[in-house]
């Protein structure tokens, strides 16, 4: 029998209490202490005491893997030659196949040899494009409210980070970044983006990534996409790939993973694609921290690539019905909220007369008096207070449930 493991809290687990202990490096003392702690001791206990949690605070897929791709996992873990070490970057064929990938699904060209890398989940590789990009004195941008990884993976490669507010829309955010390049001393060396976003499941259309690349090429700073949501999309929306602009290769990269699309959240495959400097910077660093990821995985992620667009397709509508579901309830319920065009998120913003309560307190109490977790918007930065993103990582019969129970425990008037 193996045992089950304790509930995870997204990226923000990692985030550490105020103590630390004296062995401790210097870069982890620029780490933000843990503002989760409370919400996840209680969640906990809720649960050792027999309560049912309705979990929505992760984006934590909870439907299977496409049977063919475990099928083939099983197939390639009893072959010999697959249990040795694999290679850093990825087995060729992987690569070629998220190629092909990538050429079906956004028309861009990429080159398996050069432009092509397989990472532990793509989480591992942006963190390692940081430290092989990065280093004390570089400045970063990033939109705010943001993904922890995407301040912290720089700050662990030592680099300043400026946030810039999403909260205003798209061309203003373009056009801060614009003004930040031209007075920030010294210039940003990355601009770090992801849309669709996590956690406001903001959408972005081509022309944004287009005027994006213009301004890196005019000043001199490098992209990294973050597309973790980029085949989760609903009502015919289509998220564009960043490198679908001509000429961002030489500018950019773009991290892409297997979790989210293709339900493979604990097989921890994903990949950074594009710009050929960076993509050799992440493989040599890679080349000093790991040996590659389980061949067999890499085997069966192959079949994914290959055979379940028509799963990936399933699995957005399943998440758009979910959206929907949630959506209905919330409005019912007197919420105001938008209506996501992609990702596994509502992002929702606390209604009167509960907002002066604050996110975390929010989510605290919605933990206890509604059993239902939501993580709160201030965990993502301070441009994220205000609100609750609610991931749709529970059928719908469990969302009405979650909706019942909010509403009964915040009534809106
Ligand atoms: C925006 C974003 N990027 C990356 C990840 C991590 O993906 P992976 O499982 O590929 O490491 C997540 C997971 O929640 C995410 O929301």
């Amino acid at each position: 029998m193996v045992e089950e493991p304790e509930e995870n809290v997204d990226s923000i687990d990692s985030l550490l209490s105020v103590d630390l202990p004296a062995v401790a490096s210097g870069r982890m003392h620029r780490l933000p202490p843990y503002l989760f702690g409370r919400i996840n001791a209680l969640k906990l206990k809720l649960r050792r005491e027999g309560n049912d949690v309705i979990d929505l605070g992760m984006g934590n897929p909870n439907d299977p893997t496409p049977k063919v791709v475990v099928d083939k996992l099983a197939e390639a873990a009893g072959i010999k030659r697959n249990q040795r070490y694999s290679v850093s970057q990825g087995v060729y064929n992987l690569r070629r196949d998220l190629a092909r990938f990538y050429d079906r699904q956004y028309g861009v060209s990429l080159n398996p040899e050069n432009e092509v890398i397989a990472t532990l989940g793509s989480k591992e590789g942006f963190s390692h494009l940081c430290l092989a990009t990065l280093g004390p004195g570089d400045v970063v941008l990033t939109p705010t409210p943001t993904f922890p990884i995407h301040v912290y993976g720089p700050v662990i490669a030592g680099a300043n980070v400026i946030g810039v507010s999403l909260n205003d829309g798209e061309e203003a955010l373009l056009r801060r970044m614009d003004e930040m390049c031209r007075t920030v001393s010294p210039r940003p060396k990355i601009v770090i983006l992801n849309f669709p976003h996590n956690p406001t499941a903001r959408t972005v259309e081509l022309g944004f990534f287009e005027e994006i690349v213009q301004l890196a090429h005019r000043h001199g700073f490098y992209l990294v996409h973050d597309f973790a949501y980029g085949q989760t999309v609903f009502d015919g929306y289509r998220a564009p790939s960043l490198l679908q602009v001509p000429g961002a290769k030489e500018v950019a990269v773009e991290t892409m993973t297997m979790s989210k699309g293709f339900n493979m959240a604990g097989w921890r495959i994903g990949f950074t694609v594009g710009n050929p400097d960076m993509v050799k910077l992440l493989g040599a660093i890679k080349g000093y921290y790991d040996y590659g990821i389980f061949q067999a995985v890499q085997i069966a992620t192959v079949i994914a690539l290959r055979n379940c667009e028509a799963d990936m397709h399933a699995q957005a509508e399943i998440y758009q019905r979910r959206r929907d579901c949630l959506c209905d309830g919330l409005e019912r319920a007197g919420w105001t909220v938008e209506r996501p065009q992609a990702s596994m998120f509502v992002w929702a913003k606390i209604p009167e007369p509960h907002a002066q309560m604050g996110s975390i307190e929010f989510a605290v109490e919605c933990l206890a008096k509604a059993q239902v977790a939501v993580a709160p918007g201030r965990g993502f930065g301070e441009d994220g207070e205000g609100y609750l993103r609610i991931a749709l990582v529970e059928n719908e019969e469990r969302l009405r449930q979650a909706v019942r129970q909010i509403r009964r425990a915040f009534p809106v008037a």
